[in-house]
């Protein structure tokens, strides 16, 4: 109810601002805006491009919506950006791409967009992402990191506290699942599918085993994949069907009450909260565990917007990307959509935070939150990456035989590449 109010004031307060009246003959100009579906309400976006359309007589800006899919995504945009015409003008890139659209050429500097003194407002992680060669491609629209969703109710119930390292996490899921045995319970949710995801949890879990995929101790590299996959077959707290589940289905699995713990990025919490939502109240969220000595470990993600090369509306297009990404366009979808704003000092604002109070507790996380490597090859090294680990997952090779195979890859893809941030290699 309030969040709607919200939305209809700040509509009301855009629309004043429109020079009423003001039209033109000219034909219109029609930006096409590519992008992948948002979760919750689609019309939040629309709205708001409504908002500029009328603040900018003569512009239409229509929506071309893609899957959520990170992977499918890309692949859309690296067909359409390749041959020089891309039929967009603006669209929403996921935080690992910048690199490489910019060094090929598809996607257009926007560094008077944000001039350098303006950048230290975001969080260093996405702008480090979106700068290639000293030059920003790609202002930041929100910002993501994984965190721990656990149900409050159960583990009250059980008189038992969230978990600090994985261990905790098995012992605790255990637990409850044998004291809850019909209640068909999973244990523990994560996304298995062989995609960008599962790219996401095998680096969070291998970071915080004080190692990472491509570099860094070989045992404890192992021990983390191995972990990954007993999960499953070992502990018995993560179904099998999470060899094929991505964001939105361990979403809603988890929103219909149906798992104590799940690792997702924050945008589900403010669905778990709304009207008639079977968790609603019941959960809580807490930083990923680690193993014991280390740290928690989660991963920087976020999407951002760029501009295509050959866009021949550049000025309005970039008066969009700064509309969406100004701290009102962030504060709405913060508070709507549930999605993190990338200016900071959002964060500091109470009139925000009582809305959507996870925010406080999500600044020092995503602050710490690790890139993926920062290179304009991590596409072709996630893909490369991502059938070894499915494999374990699925218990068709053993971590040792799939750490060979990625290790081997990353030094064929890597060649005599520099070594980009977030590889860890020298
Ligand atoms: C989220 C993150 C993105 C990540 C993707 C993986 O959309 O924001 O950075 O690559 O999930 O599925």
């Amino acid at each position: 109810m309030m969040i709607s109010a919200f939305l209809l004031l700040w509509m009301a307060g855009a629309i004043g601002c429109t020079q009423a009246g003001e039209e033109t003959d000219r034909a219109p100009t029609v930006l096409v805006f590519k992008h992948g579906k948002l979760s919750g309400d689609g019309r939040v976006l629309s709205d708001l491009l409504r908002d500029f359309e009328r603040r900018h007589p003569g512009v239409i800006v229509r929506e071309e919506l893609l899957p959520a899919d990170s992977d499918r995504q890309h692949q859309y945009y690296a067909m359409n950006l390749d041959g020089g015409k891309a039929p967009f003008d603006l669209l929403g890139i996921d935080t690992i791409w910048a690199q490489e659209f910019a060094k090929a050429g598809w996607i257009a500097s926007l560094d008077g967009l944000l001039p350098p003194a303006e950048r230290n407002q975001f969080f260093p992680g996405p702008i480090e992402a979106a700068t290639f060669n000293g030059r920003l491609y790609a202002v930041p629209w929100y910002v993501d990191t994984g965190v721990l969703y656990y149900r409050r109710d159960l583990l009250d119930r059980h008189g038992l506290e969230p978990p600090r390292t994985w261990s905790d996490l098995t012992r605790i899921a255990r637990t409850v699942l044998d004291a809850e045995q019909d209640s068909g319970l999973a244990g523990f949710l994560w996304q298995g599918k062989q995609y960008e995801g599962l790219m996401c949890i095998a680096l969070e879990v291998l970071r915080s085993n004080g190692t990472d995929l491509w570099s860094g101790d070989r045992d404890r590299a192992e021990y983390g994949l191995q972990f990954l996959r007993e999960t499953i077959s070992t502990y018995r707290i993560t179904p099998l069907s999470t060899s094929m589940a991505d964001e939105e289905s361990t979403r809603w699995i988890f929103g219909e009450g149906h798992a104590l713990f799940m690792r997702n990025w924050p945008y589900a919490w403010s669905m778990f909260q709304q009207e008639g939502s079977p968790v609603r109240g019941k959960v809580g969220v807490v930083p990923l565990p680690s193993f014991s000595g280390f740290s928690s470990a989660p991963v920087l993600g976020g999407w951002m917007l760029a501009m295509p090369n050959s866009s021949t509306h550049r000025e309005v297009v970039g008066e969009l990307i700064q509309f969406l990404t100004s701290a009102d366009t962030q504060r709405m979808i913060a508070i709507e959509l549930g999605y993190n704003p990338v200016r900071r000092a959002l964060y500091d604002e109470e009139s925000l935070l009582e809305l959507r109070p996870l925010l406080k507790d999500l600044y020092p996380i995503l602050l710490s939150a690790q890139p993926r490597p920062v290179t304009p090859y991590y596409l072709l090294l996630s893909q490369a990456v991502q059938p070894e680990i499915s494999a374990v997952v699925v218990g068709r090779k053993s971590p040792a035989e799939a750490l060979d195979a990625i290790r081997r890859r990353v030094d064929q893809i890597m060649g005599d590449q520099a070594s980009p941030a977030g590889l860890g290699r020298s």
